[in-house]
């Protein structure tokens, strides 16, 4: 393994298997990948080589390419090609606008018995749990101020590596340390160990929200129908703009006539035929 590794780290990808790898994954997930990011992904197919015991990029490609390769390296290479960025309570205006906004007005105007209803919600592209676990947290807490909101959540990856990490639902002390006091004392327990410096969070929270493999790039995303809020924040931002249009155009089909998008801050859907309308910065409501 050491020789390997040795050969690895002198080995540069050429223009040509950087073109090919680079198609293979617009194929599969949709990212782009410009020259400029090819010493990146030279870094990170690395480890992939190394944890296979091959040495060369162009034996790589072909072991993609081949029968067993379809089969066992497209999971891991999309874990090591992901960018998974996030953070609680990221893009903080987002959450106070559901709170302020979204909640209080379809609380007012359910569809259905209102008895009954459970609200839905999708965290689509979630990374390593963050962002679903920050929409239990507001809407636990909107659900003290109103007894009888109920809700469920949705979270979706494409990456089986942040998937296994978000249902565990542990993380560090510095990822935490954005949550608000009273919140971390409700929704979050310290490790018992004194030597780890972790926290979970409660299994009240960890149930409400249900995680699930989803591909942005098939045609049918096997998640609830009429959800009332999509959240898919810093995911489309990585796909060309066809791509771009053709997501948020199936991501809206999943929202029930009132619901609302929320993407990032540097995403847009201005110029899309998609039946949306802005109601707030990075926020639509589907009309
Ligand atoms: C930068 S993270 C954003 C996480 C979170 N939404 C946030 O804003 O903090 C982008 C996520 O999108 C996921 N992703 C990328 N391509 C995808 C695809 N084709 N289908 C589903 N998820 C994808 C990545 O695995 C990654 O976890």
């Amino acid at each position: 393994m050491e020789n390997v590794s040795l050969n690895i780290h002198k080995e540069e990808m050429t223009k040509d298997e950087f073109a090919k790898l680079s198609n293979s994954i617009f194929n599969i997930c949709g990212i782009n990948l410009p020259e400029v990011k090819k010493i990146l992904i030279e870094g990170r197919i690395r480890k992939r080589m190394i944890h296979l015991g091959i040495d060369t990029f162009s034996a790589y490609i072909n072991y993609l390419y081949s029968i067993k390769g379809a089969e066992e390296e497209v999971i891991p290479l999309i874990d090591v090609i992901t960018t998974n960025k996030t953070d609680f309570f990221r893009e903080n205006q987002h959450f106070e606008y559901l709170t302020n906004s979204v909640l209080p007005e379809i609380i007012q105007n359910p569809e259905g018995d209102k008895k009954n209803k459970v609200f839905q919600f999708w965290s689509a592209g979630c990374s390593t749990g963050e962002e679903p676990y920050t929409m239990s947290i507001v809407l636990s807490e909107f659900q003290l101020k109103n007894p009888g909101f109920q809700f469920e959540i949705y979270a979706s990856d494409i990456s089986t590596d942040v998937l296994n990490k978000a249902s565990i639902g542990i993380f560090e002390l510095d990822k935490i340390e954005v949550i608000p006091e009273q919140m971390k004392k409700k929704y979050l327990l310290r490790s018992k160990d004194p030597d780890k410096k972790t926290f979970r969070i409660v299994p009240e929270l960890r149930n409400k929200v249900h995680f699930s493999r989803v591909n942005f790039m098939e045609d049918n995303y096997d998640i609830q129908d009429n959800l009332n809020v999509i959240f898919c924040r810093n995911v489309i931002i990585y796909f060309d703009r066809q791509t771009q249009e053709k997501v948020l155009k199936n991501l809206s089909r999943k929202l029930i006539k009132g619901g609302y998008l929320f993407i990032g801050h540097s995403e847009t859907i201005m110029g899309m035929n998609i039946p949306l309308v802005r109601v707030a910065s990075t926020i639509y409501q589907k009309v």
